[in-house]
């Protein structure tokens, strides 16, 4: 989450979906017989992830000198063929390769791009499970979104605030980097002694030899590539496991630590309150991460431990709090569907206000609606926002959450809130999509709402008041 000002800004063109399809048929996801696609076919970002192939799981192995802004990575991806395959691509940018294996053989690369493209020794079978290993070093850093915002990996005064939505893993490791693949991590992290490098699910154990300290982190539930981190820092640690039992892990600048605390403390309080809503937490840890980046100026919800760039807000928290449920275990199909985060994680926020001696939800709602229809709310639909330009725009949050409100309303509180459990339950550690989610409502609440959901998430321009 960001300052609402820094979500809108300059009018990018958008992208008209005929030309995004086109772009898909034609061009970067196109496989041809055995080669794997350069992309998924998102619209939106068309080298975003690759054909071919699923990662079940990634090892990651990192030393970062925060002197040098120098990082050595050894990656290696246990992956299965879902076709035959005499070629396949990563998503890697920057960094420089040392040596890159497929099941032990040394396997032909080249780099275009963000496309890694690698030519094992010997074709990989449709269903082989194979082992791919890149040895890499450089000194990383961020990529720029459509919309200008930074992220990947971005090195701070004491380390680097890591972050990749949408596209900034492929800083840092080579990944199928998009949420349709999902895996599980395991992270060894080695930094100068003095440095925490905090990455995602439960601390495995940490360890100092040569005035180095080694941080092993395990992430057992699938991820997507950018909800991945391993933000380095001088950092106050604290540790605790909640009644629930879950485990959580903070890691906290100094600098910003005081402002951090009494937000920091609610967590475990706002995790039970939105279990009561959605369902069970998805995770088996939790925890926040808050590193000053001041050029970042954004929040991510990286699964389990959300990363703040200065001290969060409890609406903050509250939101990225929520993610874990809709964004992180329920996975986008199609970045197009963004509203399913951010709408939802946005509503999130209102609701708690709601039920916590703040504003109502109508009431929330009511502002909003008041903006004149030249608003840059109304802008574009919240399912399509148009291009990767937008997809951290207004019309994605607060129309979003307004889209909620109105289903709320057309359906009662009873169904709604049924239905927002359902959705997590039927899509846990999955994907969903927009059509998925509508006709999930119309099943749970007996209503049709297909008028409803064409006019508030697919046509641009003020909806008449419900
Ligand atoms: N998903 C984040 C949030 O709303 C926002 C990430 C923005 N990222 C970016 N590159 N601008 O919680
Ligand atoms: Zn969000």
């Amino acid at each position: 989450r960001r300052p609402a000002v820094l979500g809108r800004g300059a009018v990018v063109a958008t992208v008209p979906v005929a030309v995004a399809a086109l772009l898909t048929a034609a061009g970067p996801a196109t496989a041809a017989g055995t080669v794997g696609a350069s992309g998924v076919g998102d619209p939106y970002f068309p080298f975003a992830g690759n054909g071919g192939y699923h990662v079940d799981h990634y090892g990651l192995t990192l030393g970062y000198d925060p002197a040098s802004r120098h990082l050595t990575g050894t990656a290696v991806l246990v992956a299965r063929a879902t076709q035959k395959l005499t070629r396949f691509d990563l998503d890697f940018k920057g960094l420089k390769i040392t040596g890159l294996t497929v099941d032990r053989d040394k396997a032909a690369y080249k780099r275009s791009g963000q496309e890694l493209v690698v030519t094992p020794s010997r074709a990989l079978r449709k269903g082989q499970t194979f082992r791919i290993t890149v040895r890499y070093n450089g000194k990383p850093g961020p990529v720029t979104d459509p919309d200008g915002s930074l992220d990947g990996w971005v090195p701070t005064d004491d380390g680097a605030f890591v972050a990749g939505e949408p596209q900034g893993a492929m800083t840092w490791f080579p990944a199928n980097n998009h949420p349709l693949d999902k895996a599980s991590y395991d992270f060894t992290i080695t930094v100068p002694k003095g440095r925490t490098a905090v990455a995602n699910g439960v601390l495995l154990g940490q360890s100092t030899k040569n005035g180095r300290t080694t941080f092993r982190w395990r992430q057992k539930e699938p991820m997507a590539a950018y909800l991945a981190t391993a933000t380095v820092g001088k950092f106050k640690v604290k540790q605790y496991t909640t009644r629930g039992g879950v485990k959580v892990y903070d890691a906290v600048d100094p600098r910003e630590a005081s402002a951090a605390a009494p937000v920091l403390k609610k967590l475990p309080s706002v995790l039970d309150w939105e279990s009561k809503l959605f369902g069970p937490y998805p995770y088996r840890a939790a925890g926040s991460i808050v590193d000053r980046a001041p050029s970042v100026g954004y929040a991510l919800e990286t699964q389990t431990r959300p990363v703040y760039s200065s001290a969060p807000d409890l609406s903050t928290l509250v939101h990225e709090s929520a993610h874990q449920w809709f964004g992180n275990s329920v996975s986008l199909t199609s970045w197009k569907d963004i509203w399913l985060n951010e709408g939802f994680a946005t509503y999130t926020e209102w609701l708690y206000d709601e039920q916590h001696g703040g504003e109502s939800a109508q009431k929330t709602f009511d502002s909003l609606y008041a903006r004149p229809a030249s608003d840059s709310l109304w802008e574009f639909p919240p399912a399509d926002p148009g291009s990767g330009a937008h997809i951290f725009s207004d019309p994605v949050y607060a129309r979003g959450a307004m889209t909620l409100h109105v289903l709320r309303t057309a359906v009662g509180d009873r169904d709604f809130f049924r239905i927002l459990r359902a959705w997590a339950k039927q899509h846990r550690y999955g994907h969903g999509t927009t059509a998925q989610f509508e006709r999930l409502a119309e099943q749970e609440s007996g209503v049709r709402l297909d008028k409803l959901f064409k006019t508030w998430l697919h046509t641009k321009g003020k909806p008449g008041h419900p």
